[in-house]
């Protein structure tokens, strides 16, 4: 006699029933943008709060920049498209080191880095550039400008994070995303003399 459970093939075995994914789950937050989460790290909560604040306002502003590089490094024309198409994604690639650099940083403090593009937008000041496209230098300006915002929120950044004594923090910041930062600005910025190529 044939058993009928094992071979109709839309009666589920208990091994494959077990091994079957559970999709379309959903529930409530476990914790709030903003909420803190508490690690052995010998920093008060104060302390923490304020370093993922500042990170997260950073980190925002930082993944529009790195947006506004990939959208230039698409956008470039001109006689000196492929230095600069190859020179932004270069850029887009170091800044996006950085944003997961800031984000796990946020993270280990007991945060929540901000990830969601529309969360986002809600906190960056980097203004919205055209949706089209825009003049060689005016997109070089542009860039320039998005970065001297990162630059100041990461100066006072540092002086808070000395304050407050959140040295790895402070280290990030200064070592890795400030000098980092401050080389690009240089790059892009000498796109932007007008010298001479041939006479003088
Ligand atoms: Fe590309």
């Amino acid at each position: 006699m044939v058993d009928t459970n094992t071979t109709d093939p839309f009666v589920m075995e208990k091994s494959a029933e077990e091994s079957q994914p559970q999709f379309h789950q959903h529930g409530e937050e476990i914790q709030r943008f903003g909420e803190m989460r508490l690690f052995p790290i010998a920093l008060s909560h104060e302390a923490r709060t304020e370093s993922c604040q500042l990170l997260n306002q950073i980190l925002a502003d930082t993944t529009i920049l790195y947006s506004l590089y990939k959208k230039h490094h698409w956008l470039m024309r001109g006689a000196t498209f492929y230095q600069l198409h190859l020179l932004l994604d270069k850029h887009a690639g170091e800044q996006l080191q950085l944003i997961d650099l800031m984000a796990e940083r946020v993270q280990t403090l007991g945060g929540v880095a901000v990830a969601d593009p529309r969360h986002i937008a809600e906190l960056t000041t980097v203004p919205r550039p055209p949706d089209g496209v825009e003049e060689v230098p005016a997109m070089l300006s542009r860039l320039l400008e998005a970065h001297e915002i990162v630059i100041e929120g990461l100066r006072g950044g540092i002086k808070r994070t000395a304050a407050n004594g959140d040295d790895g923090t402070n280290d990030m910041l200064m070592g890795d995303v400030l000098r980092t930062n401050e080389l690009q600005v240089w790059f892009v910025a000498e796109h932007l003399v007008n010298v001479p190529v041939v006479h003088i």
